[in-house]
């Protein structure tokens, strides 16, 4: 709970002004029973009419007056709820974003949305319930006692065991329940974790028509959630009756008990019915303070969960943009490379080679050689275990992420297009892009075609992910995009693949004539074989480098790639 306290720091003042009207509020409610009992004993029993009208006034001002503050302090408090829950989810954002590579694949997608969405409004809800309970339940509850005894001692007296027995079984009811109560949220965690999952990859369920399958798990997680919920609810199911029952029987007591208290004139029945009210407000107040602890629980499982994003110190890329520095060139010097948390098998072993800036360099291998891989570590995706990436001369471990990222313009092999239009897509590689840029990039990248015969042309919307555009055609926008950027590097991987061959040798050079820095990488022997410098990876080894010709003659995995596509 200790990093939330900080978000509500912020609005310290209006929390404790509430505090205040929730104060005036109870006690408000204080006076009321005592007015009332007033009102009978003195006005109704006397017949004294001016009494009555005159109590009557003060208890409409009370009432009034309680009104307001409630009102006041219910203003406030939505206020400061909703407002913390802005400033923490905003934050949270703002925090993924500077995650870094390794703490984000550490992390389910589903679980971080849960943080962001049910996580937060938890909070939400234990801040608006905290400023309506904290004093009031107390002052309620030490309250009536109080006035219960300047009313009677005797009655008093009563509520004095009454009160602790109430109290010992709600006590009772939240040992046995919130065990069941922290276990049905964990429940519901794992439930919107099987939907989410299923959500997002409906398409492939259905494509393999695997729909039993997912109900089924879907029906574990749903049943085993229902069943925790019967267990938890039930609880309360029982416990609340028998403390209402308890409650009861004690004004049950106390009536039968009060009956000859008034025949002996030694109690008026005015001070009966405010005693009644004054247990009415008792059990509330002990109710609320129930429920507040329920809410409690859950909000210290989401404030623990909101933690995990909060502390997370694997952080890269903090604060502002900067502007490009570095140079073109890119040199990888004995790298050795283990994703984090990935074992200890290496992906990339003492992998070694000099790109000079203004050179393009090919990298081709079987899958799961580690290309990926090792284009990732040129942007500082991740930073190498052994060895040094350098760019522009400056190793990566040293780098200014945001000023190196600036500097290069990556397309990866799953390009993600954003909802909205394709202009907008393009702009994202340079927010400031004017329109005839945007068309010069959609040009090289042999995309303008397609979208000016589009009757929107680039102001076409896309759904989300680019539901509404073939393969070639998001790969082609994925391009553009990065070639807006205008940046020193540009780093493609294998994104021409749905691409044919002919348009994919017009992307290639329209973005030689840019001339940048390129790391290209491909499948087809076809897109490297003019270049100067290949790279042949072979799982997670340099197995060959230099141009076609050397490599046909030295190495032999590029030998059988280059005669498995000869036909
Ligand atoms: P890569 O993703 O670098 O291979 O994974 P690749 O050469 O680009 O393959 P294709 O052509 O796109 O298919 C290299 C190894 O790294 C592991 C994978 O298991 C793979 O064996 N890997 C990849 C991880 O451990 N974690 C990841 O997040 C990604
Ligand atoms: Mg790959």
């Amino acid at each position: 709970m200790s990093h939330i306290i900080p978000y509500w720091r912020r609005y310290q003042r209006l929390i404790f002004t509430a505090f205040a009207f929730l104060f005036l509020e109870s006690f408000g409610d204080l006076l009321q029973p005592m007015i009332v009992s007033r009102i009978i004993d003195q006005g109704v029993m006397e017949g004294a009419l001016p009494v009555v009208l005159r109590l009557g006034g003060l208890m409409l001002l009370v009432t009034l007056f309680g009104a307001g503050c409630a009102v006041t302090r219910c203003i406030i408090s939505s206020r400061v709820s909703q407002q913390f829950g802005a400033d923490l989810r905003l934050d949270l954002y703002q925090r993924i974003n500077c995650f870094s590579f390794g703490a984000l694949g550490k992390r389910e997608t589903a679980a971080l949305i849960t943080r962001m969405t049910n996580d937060t409004s938890q909070l939400v809800s234990f801040t608006h319930g905290m400023m309506r309970v904290f004093v009031r339940s107390p002052m309620l509850l030490f309250g009536a006692i109080t006035m219960t005894f300047v009313l009677n001692p005797r009655l008093g007296i009563i509520l004095l065991v009454v009160v602790p027995l109430i109290a010992l079984l709600m006590y009772i009811s939240m040992k046995v329940g919130f065990p069941l109560f922290s276990k049905m949220q964990e429940a519901l965690d794992r439930n919107n974790g099987v939907l989410r999952e299923y959500l997002s990859g409906v398409r492939v369920v259905k494509a393999y028509n695997t729909f039993d399958q997912e109900v089924e798990r879907f029906d574990v997680s749903n049943t085993e959630l229902a069943a925790t919920a019967i267990k938890a609810t039930r609880v309360v199911g029982v416990f609340f009756p028998i403390i209402s029952f308890a409650a009861n029987m004690a004004l049950v007591a106390t009536l039968w008990l009060a009956r000859g208290w008034v025949a002996d004139g030694q109690m008026y029945v005015g001070q009966v019915v405010a005693f009644l009210n004054y247990m009415m407000q008792i059990t509330m107040s002990l109710r609320m303070i129930f429920n507040v602890y329920q809410m409690f629980i859950r909000a210290k499982a989401s404030a623990h969960r909101v933690g995990d994003i909060i502390n997370e110190e694997d952080l890269q890329g903090l604060g502002g943009h900067s502007s490009s520095l570095y140079g073109g060139a890119v040199s990888f010097e004995n790298v050795t490379f283990v994703y984090p948390g990935g074992g200890n098998e290496p992906v990339l072993k003492d992998v070694s080679f000099e790109l000079p800036s203004g050179e393009t360099l090919g990298i081709i291998g079987s899958t799961g050689a580690g290309k990926t891989s090792l284009v990732q570590l040129i942007p500082a995706f991740y930073l190498p275990d052994l060895g040094e990436v350098k760019v522009g001369g400056i190793s990566t471990s040293y780098a200014d992420v945001n000023a190196l990222r600036a500097s290069i313009a990556y397309v990866a092999q799953q390009n993600t297009l954003f909802y909205g239009t394709i202009a907008d897509n393009i702009r994202m590689g340079k927010p400031d892009a004017t329109m005839e840029e945007i068309e010069v990039a959609a040009k090289a990248a042999q995309a303008h075609e397609f979208i000016s015969a589009s009757p929107e042309g680039y102001e076409t919307i896309i759904g989300q992910k680019g539901v509404n555009l073939s393969g070639g055609q998001k790969q082609r926008i994925g391009i553009a995009r990065a070639l807006v950027r205008d940046a020193q590097i540009l780093i493609l991987d294998d994104c021409v693949s749905a691409v044919d061959v002919e348009t994919e040798g017009a992307i290639m050079r329209s973005i030689n004539m840019v001339s940048p820095t390129v790391v290209l990488i491909t499948q087809r022997i076809s897109s490297v074989i003019n270049l100067r410098h290949i790279l042949v990876l072979e799982a997670g080894r340099v197995a060959g480098y230099g141009n076609h010709a050397s490599l046909i003659e030295t190495c032999d995995v590029y030998k059988e790639i280059y005669n498995s596509q000869l036909i």
